[in-house]
């Protein structure tokens, strides 16, 4: 089957699949408990595709030029037999990268599994190591200890691991130099990422983010760091090397230098739509399409449609405008 070019002459590289909306957590800015309360009414299993129709679905987009594929939620490992898809996915061919992004809370539990069956890296957020703040941060007063906990779990299963800090100005960027210690001394490559004005529920404001300057800024006082070529064509993270180690630490600038020209991403929502971009609102459904028992040539002429008319690049074009008023979708949902 022919790769596919959208509007702007990106290709299709990357797949991000949330595998259910659920979190075991409620973070400040991407599921804030005052929404996503005990009545908040989440999808039901039957609204969720199989694993067999991810796996269908991914076979096709790795024929039409996907080359990595990513695992999101929500908390991913909320799913049922996670390990499950990931064997089922290891098997297509062409299909170069499978990751995970997760919060790690059940890492003690799967990280073994997930690389048995072929899963190769995780990315773990967390945005604290003081037990109280992180505990605040994600709504359910979780201390630090069980997400550290997750982190040697799927280091110790050989698994690549990155860590995720979403930085939020007053909250928790006093955390810069101590997470930054610590993953240096765990040899564990660190991304900051810029507050994004994802969704409608988190009360984003420009003032609230800290940005890749700023923080380089208070990193370059303490360490000395390298700036480091990308790994991949689009990588989304720009990343400087601490000095005479191969530790790497990178920024993840949405909101300061955005990065919608190598943007090489399509998003499968747990129950079946295509969205390509995170600011796009407009899902493709996909689901309800492959129900109705259409062939894969059929499938995949429809997510070529999609592709084709893609000419999202919102993070180019964000301005005060566009972010009160544009129809976004919810991070928890599209899994970042
Ligand atoms: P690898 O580079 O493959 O390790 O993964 P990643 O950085 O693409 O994935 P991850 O799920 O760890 O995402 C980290 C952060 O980058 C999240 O906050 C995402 O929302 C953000 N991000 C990832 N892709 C995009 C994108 O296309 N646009 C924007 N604006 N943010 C993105
Ligand atoms: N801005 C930036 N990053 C966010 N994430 C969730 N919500 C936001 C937001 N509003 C991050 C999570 C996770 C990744 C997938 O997205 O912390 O690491
Ligand atoms: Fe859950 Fe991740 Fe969202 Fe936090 S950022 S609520 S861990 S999905
Ligand atoms: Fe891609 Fe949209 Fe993010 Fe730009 S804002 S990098 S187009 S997902």
């Amino acid at each position: 089957m022919a790769k596919v070019k959208d509007r702007l002459k990106r290709p299709l590289r990357d797949l991000r699949i949330s595998v259910i909306d659920r979190c075991n957590f409620r973070c400040q800015y991407c599921m804030p408990a005052e929404i996503y309360g005990p009545d908040f009414v989440f999808l039901p299993k039957s609204e969720l595709l199989s694993y067999e129709e991810i796996e269908r679905l991914a076979q096709i987009f790795v024929e039409l030029g996907v080359e990595k594929i990513r695992l999101t939620g929500g908390e991913p490992l909320l799913r049922k037999d996670l390990p499950y898809l990931v064997k089922l996915l290891s098997r297509i061919e062409h299909l170069k990268d499978i990751g995970l992004t997760t919060n790690g809370v059940l890492l003690p539990k799967y990280a073994k599994e997930l690389q048995a069956a072929g899963l190769k890296r995780v990315n773990i957020s967390l945005d604290s190591l003081k037990d109280e703040l992180f505990g605040q941060i994600n709504g359910r007063n979780v201390g630090v200890g069980p997400v550290l906990k997750g982190i040697k779990a799927a280091q110790e299963a050989g698994l690549g691991v990155k860590i995720n800090m979403v930085v939020k100005k007053g909250l928790n960027d006093s955390e810069i130099i101590p997470m930054a210690q610590y993953c240096k001394d765990n040899h564990l490559q660190l991304r900051y990422i810029e507050f994004m004005d994802v969704g409608s529920s988190n009360g984003w404001k420009m003032d609230d983010v800290v940005t890749k300057k700023e923080i380089y800024d208070i990193l370059r006082e303490h360490y000395s760091l390298v700036p480091v070529d990308p790994d991949y064509y689009g990588e989304v993270a720009k990343r400087y090397r601490h000095q005479g180690t191969d530790i790497d630490v990178g920024f993840i600038t949405s909101v300061s230098e955005s990065f919608c020209s190598s943007c090489t991403r399509s998003r499968l929502s747990a129950d079946g739509k295509i969205y390509t971009c995170l600011f796009n609102g407009n899902g493709h459904d996909l689901r309800d399409f492959m129900r109705s028992g259409v062939n894969d040539r059929q499938l995949a002429e429809r997510i070529c449609e999609v592709w084709n008319g893609r000419d999202d690049r919102y993070s180019d074009l964000r301005t005060a405008e566009t972010v009160a008023n544009r129809k976004k979708i919810e991070m928890s949902y599209i899994g970042g």
